[in-house]
């Protein structure tokens, strides 16, 4: 729509741009909800930081960092009552929150040169067992980057401080992903790789996350600033 409303020269995007723009995406996903303020940051960079253990090229890890920084895309169109709302979930919420990976997916399957993150991004509630979502992918339709993202997402989710509680405890967090892995559900090679780097993991997750809030502090800062 906008192509055809507008007289502006289309600009094309390198990896590096494409990144730029990826993270300002997750800065408004992350906005939206209190609870999960700095989640794609995290997520982005524990999913780079598994790549590059995991021996994949430089490209790769980079493509890696911007579907972790898109994972949570279409929550944007999950409304903010769902997302914001207190307590638990009712059955039908659940079921429309479930639905952000599908719109992850059909929003970034329609963008050029995005195919292969728009798959890394979208199946990060996908299980190897075919009993995840949205689309039940079994698991030769689940690549290295889904699993990956899968395994970045579980992570960060569990390892993140949210208003409402503290991460968990590498302890516990060592029995859950033992457990999903035992159920079939989640990549072994992958969180091995993860559970053998948990300390250096753990830290480049926080660092990230951290550096998020400072960045938004200062954003927020200069929007007061030119709003006096
Ligand atoms: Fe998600
Ligand atoms: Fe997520």
């Amino acid at each position: 729509m906008i192509k055809e409303k507008s007289q502006l020269p289309a600009i094309p995007l390198d990896l590096h741009g494409m990144e730029e723009i990826a993270q300002f995406f997750s800065t408004i996903i992350d906005t939206r909800s209190h609870f999960t303020a700095n989640h794609s940051s995290g997520v982005s960079a524990s999913a780079m930081k598994l790549a590059e253990l995991l021996n994949m090229t430089s490209t790769e890890c980079q493509e890696m960092r911007i579907a972790g920084y898109l994972h949570d895309l279409g929550k944007l169109a999950v409304p903010e009552t769902i997302i914001e709302k207190p307590g638990n979930l009712d059955k039908d919420e659940r079921d429309v929150m479930k639905s952000h990976t599908y719109h992850t997916y059909s929003i970034l399957k329609e963008v050029k040169g995005l195919e292969k993150i728009a798959v890394w991004a979208s199946f990060h509630h996908e299980t190897l067992t075919g009993e995840g979502y949205p689309f039940h992918r079994s698991a030769k339709e689940l690549p290295t980057g889904s699993r990956v993202m899968a395994v970045a997402d579980i992570f960060t989710a569990l390892t993140e401080d949210r208003p409402y509680r503290k991460g968990m405890e590498k302890k516990k967090v060592v029995e859950i992903f033992s457990e999903k892995v035992s159920e079939g559900k989640i990549d072994k090679n992958i969180t091995d790789t993860l559970l053998d780097n948990y300390e250096e993991m753990d830290t480049v997750r926080s660092n990230a996350q951290k550096k998020h809030d400072v960045n938004l502090k200062i954003f927020w800062g200069r929007v007061k600033e030119l709003s006096h």
